[in-house]
């Protein structure tokens, strides 16, 4: 594993490989690293020759009422695990390489950055388009890798690829869940025993979901309902939004089609979680 702080360190190790007629595939992390971004590094590693994997926490995506100091740094296990999953080039740049001074242009990503997390977050889905744009200059990879668990997150990156002509191919890794259906998160390490427990009642309330949707006659309505009941069961949840949407756009659909995408915010304890599911997938 060769660790690159750098944009000008890593152009020159990447041009080495291009030379040599080798693919790049990219995983960005913010860090705190779970079996999740492991098995996006597994996926580049079968589908790209050099796999760089990049750990920045973003300030860009961070909102005046989030706090960016709280996010989990657990910047030495990390890199045990990036090494132990045969990652080639680690890129950690700091916040002055990613945003020198004078920085001023932005991604505008446009409606889909408004709703679901966009609405709880504004600003958020630029400050992510706005740094994977960046990343993507910095390395140039072929494929890059992101996790389906922030299905709009990665519409939103399929977006900006499209309507920019990005010349890379975006690879959602499908979403890693502990044994009782929660999906792995840097952010469960923040709950408590009790609201870990608490927080299965997002994969309980997409499987009800699921089950309501494939009822006949269902509706996007019935479906949304299906998914209320379970969360409003659990005391120490409390409901942001579930719903049924298009996982292109992540506008809201009448009825629940097989393609569509059932997604979930909840809030257990004070520990704000997501969830997702594609109504035809397993
Ligand atoms: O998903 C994340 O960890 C971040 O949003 C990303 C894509 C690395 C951009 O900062």
């Amino acid at each position: 594993l060769e660790t690159v702080h750098t944009v000008a360190a890593l152009r020159g190790l990447l041009a080495r490989a291009r030379r040599e007629g080798k693919e790049v595939g990219l995983v960005p992390t913010m860090g705190a690293l779970h079996r999740g971004h492991l098995s996006l590094v597994a996926l580049a590693r079968r589908g790209d020759d050099v796999v760089v994997a990049s750990i920045f926490v973003n300030p860009a995506q961070f909102g005046p009422n989030e706090d960016l100091t709280r996010y989990p740094r657990t910047r030495a296990e990390d890199v045990a695990l990036l090494q132990g999953a045969g990652v080639d080039v680690l890129f950690m740049p700091s916040v002055a390489e990613v945003y020198p001074r004078g920085f001023a242009t932005r991604v505008e990503v446009g409606p889909i950055g408004t709703v679901l997390e966009g609405k709880t977050r504004p600003g958020h889905f630029g400050g992510v388009a706005t740094v994977v744009t960046k990343l993507f200059n910095m390395g140039g990879p072929d494929r890059a890798y992101f996790g389906q668990k922030d299905a709009q997150q990665i519409a939103v990156i399929k977006q900006m690829v499209r309507d920019l002509d990005l010349p890379v191919s975006i690879v959602a890794g499908p979403t890693v869940r502990e044994d009782d259906g929660l999906a792995l998160s840097s952010r469960n390490r923040f709950l408590s025993a009790r609201e870990r427990t608490a927080a299965t009642v997002l994969s309980r309330a997409l499987q009800a979901g699921r089950q309501e949707a494939e009822e006949r006659g269902a509706t996007s309505e019935k479906v949304r309902l299906a998914m209320h009941d379970v969360v409003m069961a659990e005391p120490l949840a409390r409901l942001d939004y579930a719903t049924v949407v298009d996982a292109a756009t992540m506008d809201p659909l009448d009825e629940p089609r097989p393609d569509a995408l059932l997604v979930i915010a909840v809030v257990v304890g004070s520990t704000r979680l997501i969830d997702n599911m594609v109504l035809g997938g397993v």
